[in-house]
Parts: C-alpha cells; sequence; structure tokens
C-alpha cells in the first residue's frame, strides 16, 4: 500500500525583467498622476517584458533555471511542469511544453492551466495533489504572465495596474508535517464580464474588426472587482481557518495576490492580521497576474521559518478565487 504524502515546497525560482516602466513614465502616455496611482493602487513602478523575441515562456523558463540553480537539480530529474498562465506563448499549445523544449526537461510532462490571478493558487494545489499521491515525485509549479501583450497603453484605467513576470516553487513529496494543508476555491462564472480579454479566443477570433475594436486587450470593471476582491478573499481565508481549527493568531504570514495595495490592506485589516505579517511587493511589481504569488515567495523566502503556517489568497477573473493553508518547510540547498 502507498502512503499519502504531504507535498512541500522544496524550491524557489524567479524572473521580472530588467526594464521598469514607473509611474512618471505613465503620466507621458496617458492622463494620470504618480500620486494618484500610489494613494490609489501602492503601485510605483512595474516590470515590462519590451524585448519583441521574448514571451511568457522565456520568463517562465528563467524563472525555472533559477529555481533549478537554486535547488541544485538537473533539468532531467523533473516530472511534471504547469504553468499558470492567462498570456500563453499561442493559443494552441501549452507555453509548458515550450519551456521542457527550452530548458530540456525531458522526463517532465506538462501542462498549462488559466485561472487567471488565481491561477498560481489553483496549480500549486493541482501539483500538490500529484505529489501527495505519490505518483510524481518532483512537479514545478510556475506562475507567469506578460501583461504588457494585452494592455492597452492609452487605457488608464487598466494600463497603471499590470506588470510582467514569472516565479516557479518545486513541490516534492515529505513524511514531515509539513506543506501543503487545505484549500478552499470558489469559482463564480457570473463575474466573467467584468473582467477579461474579450477576443482573440473561440467566441470572438482575431479579425481586422476585433482588432480595431480593441476586443484583444483587458477589460474590467475596477469598482466591482475591487469589492469582489476583498469580499472573496476574505471570507475564503477564514474559512480555510475555520475548518482547520486555527485561529488567525496562528497564522505567521499571509501572501496575497497583488492587485492592489488597497484590497491587500482590506483583507488583512478585516482578518485581523498585523501589516507585518502581510507580505506585499506590488509597489515594484504591480499586479502580475498568475506571477504576483510565486514572486512574493521569492522575494520573501528568507523570512519563512520551518513549521510557519501561510495562507496564499487570490481573486481573479472568472470570477476564480480562494485561499491556500500550509505549513513552510525546508528549501533545498546546494
Ligand atoms: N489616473 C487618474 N485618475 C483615474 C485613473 C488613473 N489612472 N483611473 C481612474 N481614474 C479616475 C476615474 O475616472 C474616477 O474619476 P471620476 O470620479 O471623475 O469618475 C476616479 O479616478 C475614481 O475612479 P474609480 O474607478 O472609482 O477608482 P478606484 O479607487 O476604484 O480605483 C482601480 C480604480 C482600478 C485602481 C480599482 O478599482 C482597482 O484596483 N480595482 C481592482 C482591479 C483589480 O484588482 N484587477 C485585477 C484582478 S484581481
Amino acid at each position: 500500500m502507498r502512503l499519502k504524502s504531504n507535498a512541500v515546497i522544496t524550491g524557489v525560482g524567479g524572473f521580472v525583467p530588467d526594464n521598469i516602466l514607473n509611474n512618471s513614465d505613465l503620466e507621458k502616455m496617458v492622463d494620470t498622476n504618480s500620486e494618484w496611482i500610489v494613494s490609489r493602487t501602492g503601485i510605483k513602478e512595474r516590470r515590462i517584458l519590451n524585448d519583441p523575441s521574448l514571451a511568457t515562456s522565456d520568463m517562465a523558463a528563467y524563472a525555472v533555471k533559477d529555481l533549478l540553480k537554486n535547488a541544485g537539480l538537473e533539468p532531467e530529474e523533473i516530472d511534471c511542469l504547469i504553468i499558470a498562465t492567462s498570456t500563453p506563448d499561442h493559443l494552441l499549445l501549452s507555453t509548458a511544453s515550450i519551456v521542457c523544449d527550452k530548458l530540456g526537461l525531458v522526463n517532465a510532462w506538462a501542462t498549462d492551466i488559466n485561472a487567471a490571478c488565481s491561477g498560481f493558487l489553483y496549480a500549486y494545489t493541482m501539483g500538490a495533489s500529484l505529489v501527495e499521491s505519490n505518483r510524481y515525485k518532483k512537479v514545478i509549479v510556475v506562475g507567469a504572465d506578460q501583461n504588457s501583450a494585452i494592455i492597452n497603453y492609452e487605457d488608464r484605467n487598466t494600463c497603471i495596474l499590470f506588470g510582467d513576470g514569472a516565479g516557479a516553487v518545486l513541490l516534492e513529496p515529505t513524511t514531515e508535517d509539513v506543506g501543503l494543508i487545505d484549500s478552499v476555491f470558489k469559482t463564480e462564472g457570473k463575474g466573467r464580464e467584468h473582467l477579461l480579454v474579450p477576443g482573440g479566443g473561440s467566441k470572438i477570433p482575431a479579425t481586422p474588426d476585433s482588432v480595431a475594436q480593441k476586443l484583444h486587450y483587458i477589460r474590467q470593471d475596477g469598482r466591482v472587482v475591487f469589492k469582489a476582491a476583498i469580499k472573496g478573499m476574505t471570507e475564503t481565508c477564514t474559512e480555510v481557518l475555520k475548518r482547520n481549527d486555527l485561529e488567525i493568531n496562528d497564522i505567521k504570514w499571509l501572501i496575497p495576490h497583488q492587485a492592489n495595495y488597497r484590497i491587500i490592506h482590506a483583507v488583512g485589516e478585516n482578518l485581523g492580521l498585523p501589516e507585518d505579517r502581510v507580505k506585499v511587493n506590488i509597489e515594484r511589481y504591480g499586479n502580475t497576474t498568475a506571477a504576483t504569488i510565486p514572486l512574493c515567495i521569492w522575494d520573501f523566502k528568507d523570512d519563512f521559518k520551518y513549521n510557519d503556517n501561510m495562507i496564499f489568497t487570490a481573486f481573479g477573473a472568472g470570477f476564480s478565487w480562494g485561499a491556500t493553508l500550509l505549513k513552510w518547510g525546508k528549501l533545498r540547498t546546494v
């Protein structure tokens, strides 16, 4: 009989492009000002992949390469690669298969999932389930998005918010009492009209008309998303705590999706968590969609100690949202 294992994060990697788009740059592009952007969103700058020869798969590959180096692993040791993205290189083929080819992950099967800003959260639980089943020993989960490819830089409602980046974690089995504990996920398809890229899929294929109507860019109803995000993240964090008999004081770190500092602050406050236990890097990267949580893990990993209880929480297009409870373990060292 195969006993169930716990799935723990044992490796971390990340990548953000060097090119910085700051608030003063945006002031020259649309009718906005830095003070408004900082006070309404907390964002000071974002990273933009401005080399036309590069795409989401390149950022994901850089993040996975960083992970392999940090963990002291060879590409052929990886069993599975899951990439959460809503900006794949191509519509018909997974970005993960391109990354396998670029890095020589010759023994891995690979696929993408799309749950927009909740993508990494969902992919992390799916990857952990593969490890828990004992079928796969080394699973890499990536969140990667090149939002600059789907942003209209004439639309001040969206262009100030988004940036590009990729983060990756390695999941491995352990018999120790650490790793993923539980996830509460929700999907409400009625919310889809408030945040989407209308064109480019099977419903509105690309045509000269769809391009002229700017249907290939992100559209969102910011106020609706804002309110739903605070409510959704607060409720799922509360539910995951309750069903595991934990109080908020048992949680050392909250790693929320980075969409707007006011959303992050409100969720922390609703949960009763002191600000110094809520991880924030939105001021440097903006909203990188599926990459925000793994980029936070990458940025702040040195703060996390063995046995720390943590919650990852996200809200995004779909609507899709949720909260995942875990205990931090130990990263591989070289
Ligand atoms: N610069 C200056 N003014 C701007 C602006 C900008 N970039 N964008 C909007 N405004 C203006 C609006 O036109 C509005 O003016 P009005 O009152 O004269 O009509 C005013 O600022 C307030 O707009 P509002 O939309 O209410 O602002 P807000 O405080 O809700 O902030 C968002 C807008 C987009 C930052 C905010 O709603 C948000 O972050 N929503 C969630 C987005 C999100 O998380 N999406 C990703 C998925 S999780």
